[in-house]
């Protein structure tokens, strides 16, 4: 008997022509985030890519972000991210349902607010020794510098380790991995596409595979060694080593390995990306540069701040709230349905990839009036206290808001205003970072600055009122 097979045609939103074979790849790769604000210009509301023959559907309303990340976050998941799966195994980035919700509750009281306000000290420390080697006068590339920073601050703050001398090479291997990453759009492509000669990335692919093995081998040292000690020192790799499953069975190393890899990764790949960019924005902003040193001065009057001083700089939350809006480190977030599920008028099949895009709804101007200027003070003058819902979401929304969130608001803040106490880095004139939008929005040239003396800041009450 023949057996009937019903099949549904789905109707995807118009888009523009592609290539023959690749799509509209070619067009992405050049120039992602130019790509995506002319898909925008061009089709409003939403639009639908090809890369290869695979549809991926731009959803570009604040709206579609809420329900996609909130209302709906039942129905959709992150897919498999055969990517990022690659480099961070099965991990809190890469799972979905009953598995992702029981790996969020293992690593949730890592980032409860009280646990993080006690690492406060080790970010401010580890910051004060990395200035103790810089002299005004010098350029540096920030973004290098802060890299290994922000690696040294997560590595001693959740693992309970001091980086040495490997912290710098540490740091190397985490760029020279990550720089070889295809863009956000390309980790949804399984690794065998990602390993053709044509894709992003191709020929340094060889020195990924021994980084990525020397990575390997640092996290698998930090868990031996652990486990020789059998002590729990209260820190996430403790939390790891102890935690049972239903059956009462401990982790496997590859799963705790998974897990520590993705919060080191995830934990500084950000940060420091968001602090880089906020140090360009401020340097292109004289004016609300200088407001920022003169409170910081003010306030802190040459202390080293804690958490509790934060409450007291509300202009640095402004500037780190603008920066996030106009260089969100994370620009793109896809999610794939797990039922179908419509959205404007569009049903979407189980496994379809739909992204919502951070960086489209933070500068759309009819959000925000002067979308591409940075104007910290709209954060303080009361203009963003009746956002849309989904307007604005740098940590993403939903129950998959990132976890680090509460660690990474602090050490962006504590980070900056330690810097400024010392120094004033401004980007060397001509200097233009180059946006590289891969998994976070990186800068693939660093950032050149040269470090300024601190004391030239001008006392805020000489300043213009801004607000
Ligand atoms: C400025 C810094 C940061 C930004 C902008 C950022 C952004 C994001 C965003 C947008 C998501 C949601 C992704 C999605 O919905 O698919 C996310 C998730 C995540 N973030 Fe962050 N992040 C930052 C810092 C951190 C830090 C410091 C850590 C860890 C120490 C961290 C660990 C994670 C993890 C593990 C997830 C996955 C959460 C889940 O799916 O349940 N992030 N992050």
């Amino acid at each position: 008997m023949a057996t009937m097979v019903t099949e549904t045609t789905y109707t995807y939103p118009p888009g523009p022509r592609g290539f023959p074979v690749f799509g509209n790849l070619p067009q992405f790769q050049r120039d992602p985030l130019t790509f995506l604000e002319g898909l925008h210009r061009a089709y409003g509301p939403i639009a639908t890519v090809h890369m290869f023959s695979e549809p991926i559907v731009f959803a570009f309303r604040p709206e579609h972000a809420y329900d996609l990340l909130v209302e709906r976050a039942r129905s959709v998941g992150v897919g498999e991210r055969p990517g990022l799966r690659a480099r961070l195994g099965v991990s809190l980035l890469t799972t979905d349902g009953a598995m992702h919700r029981r790996q969020r509750r293992l690593v949730q009281p890592a980032f409860h607010r009280k646990r993080v306000e006690g690492y406060a000290e080790i970010m401010t420390s580890q910051t004060v020794e990395m200035l103790h080697g810089w002299h005004v006068g010098d350029e540096i590339d920030f973004a290098a510098r802060l890299r290994e920073l922000t690696l040294r601050i997560i590595i001693k703050a959740l693992f309970d380790l001091d980086l040495a001398e490997e912290g710098t090479r540490l740091s190397r291997i985490f760029a020279t991995v990550v720089d070889a990453q295809p863009s956000g759009f390309g980790t949804m492509l399984p690794p065998a596409l990602l390993g053709l000669p044509f894709m992003p990335g191709h020929a340094a692919r060889e020195m990924v595979r021994s980084a990525a093995t020397d990575l390997d081998a640092f996290v698998y040292g930090l868990i031996v060694s652990r486990r020789a000690e059998g002590v729990d020192r209260g820190d996430v790799l403790s939390m790891l080593l102890e935690a049972r499953d239903e059956d009462g069975q401990p982790l496997g190393e590859v799963e705790i390995r998974d897990q520590a890899m993705t919060l080191i990764a995830a934990g500084h790949e950000t940060t420091f990306t968001a602090l880089s960019w906020t140090l360009d924005l401020l340097s292109r902003w004289p004016e609300a540069y200088a407001r920022l040193r003169a409170e910081v001065a003010d306030v802190l009057g040459g202390s080293v701040p804690g958490a509790a001083d934060l409450a007291r700089l509300p202009y640095l939350d402004a500037v780190i709230q603008e920066s996030l809006r106009l260089r969100p480190p994370a620009w793109s977030i896809n999610r794939t349905p797990l039922e179908p599920i419509t959205l404007d008028g569009y049903t979407f099949p189980v496994g379809s990839s739909l992204i919502v895009s951070p960086w489209i709804l933070h500068r759309e101007p009819s959000i925000w009036g002067d979308a591409e200027v940075f104007r910290p003070e709209r954060w303080l003058d009361g203009s963003t206290e009746h956002l849309p819902r989904g307007a604005y979401f740098p940590f993403g929304l939903g129950p998959r808001i990132c976890i680090g969130m509460p660690l990474a608001e602090m050490e962006m803040r504590l980070v900056l205003a330690t810097i400024l106490q010392q120094v004033t880095p401004v980007v060397v004139p001509g200097f233009r970072p180059i946006p590289r939008p891969r998994v976070t929005l990186r800068l693939a040239n660093g950032l050149r600055v040269r470090l300024e003396s601190a004391g030239t800041a001008t006392p805020a009450s000489a300043l213009p009122k801004v607000v």
